[in-house]
């Protein structure tokens, strides 16, 4: 049997460069060689998003990104999901077993109450139970299709781990019942520099979107903060994030000119940002028109993700059945 790769999107957000990077494309290759099933974490994105009508724009925009980006939906199972009510039964029996203080550790959720207290309010201000209960739901995902991968930025490597004690928790009392997981992080790229030199995450403000338009993309990319060393200077290109994003866009002889460039000294900042913008361009050009086409006419999505649901629930009804059973509420 062949092992089972899989991966949920929070529908909170578009895309960018550093998700591309550190999860879509390796999640992407991984689907060659594994099972895949990569889902739309709709359940989770509740926690956040209050209006309905959003929920289901951003939604579309989870499935449309994972689509124009080459998943293909005859080799992996996309899904939403609330399509699959077994990921949420699993959840309320993982719950029964999962010790609280495991929970109590959950980074999100310590965040929150560390933030509380810095600003003198009651530890449990805003935190719903969905929020504290998150790293369960995210196990249930993760069990319902015995994956034995979960390809995740650095970001979910703490609640992959989670998912994993959960499981072991379970398999203590009932057995050898659930595969335990384990989080596949795309080192090379686990970080990937933001237009401000920090890490590019979607909290400081500092990405540049997938699916942004070239002219956006272009002026983001020309804000990239860098040095006031002129273009004749001889610069390191290993410590430069202007560089880095070239390297990983850039054509291999573009890459190795400009490599050559910055050590010799003779290549300023502007001249790199140009082919930087030019090589995003290159890069996005095609998963933008899909994006859009797709965003244009959701009923193609709607038709993927039916199909999609109908396949992993295949898995997930098993599953379930066997958890039931080795629970004792199989009637
Ligand atoms: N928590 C993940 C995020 O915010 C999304 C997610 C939900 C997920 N369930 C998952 C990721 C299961 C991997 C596996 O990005």
């Amino acid at each position: 049997m062949s092992k089972v790769s899989l991966t949920g999107i929070k529908p909170s957000g578009t895309p960018h460069v550093g998700n591309y990077l550190g999860m879509y494309k390796p999640a992407l290759e991984l689907a060659s060689d594994y099972d895949a099933y990569y889902f739309i974490a709709d359940e989770h994105a509740l926690t956040t998003v209050r209006d309905p009508n959003e929920m289901r724009r951003l939604s579309y925009e989870a499935a449309a990104g994972w689509l124009a980006l080459g998943l293909d939906p005859s080799k992996v199972v996309i899904y939403r999901q609330a399509d699959i009510p077994e990921v949420f039964e699993l959840a309320w029996i993982l719950s029964c077993v999962t010790p609280k203080g495991l929970l109590n550790r959950a980074h999100a959720y310590k965040a929150v109450v560390d933030e509380n207290a810095a600003a003198g309010r009651t530890s449990d201000d805003g935190v719903s139970m969905g929020l504290y209960g998150y790293p369960v739901l995210m196990a249930a995902d993760i069990l319902i299709v015995d994956a034995n991968i979960v390809p995740v930025g650095e970001d979910q490597k703490q609640h992959v781990e989670i998912a994993r004690d959960i499981a072991e928790a379970f398999n203590r009392f009932y057995g050898d019942v659930l595969t335990l997981p384990e989080a596949h992080i795309e080192e090379s790229v686990a970080v990937v520099t933001g237009l401000d030199g920090r890490k590019m995450s979607k909290s400081y403000g500092n990405v540049i979107p997938i699916f942004a338009p070239p002219a956006e993309q272009r002026k983001l990319v020309m804000r990239i903060v860098t040095d006031s060393r002129r273009p004749e200077e001889p610069k390191d290109p290993s410590s430069d994030g202007l560089f880095q994003l070239f390297e990983l866009f850039g054509a291999a002889d573009a890459v190795d000119e400009v490599r050559r460039r910055y050590a010799d000294g003779g290549i300023g900042y502007g001249e790199v940002k140009e082919r930087l913008a030019e090589a995003l361009e290159a890069t996005f050009a095609e998963p933008r028109a899909l994006y859009e086409e797709l965003m244009a006419d959701t009923s193609r999505i709607d038709a993927v993700l039916a199909a999609g649901a109908e396949r992993a629930r295949k898995v997930t009804r098993a599953t379930l059945g066997r958890v039931r059973k080795s629970v004792g509420i199989d009637g």
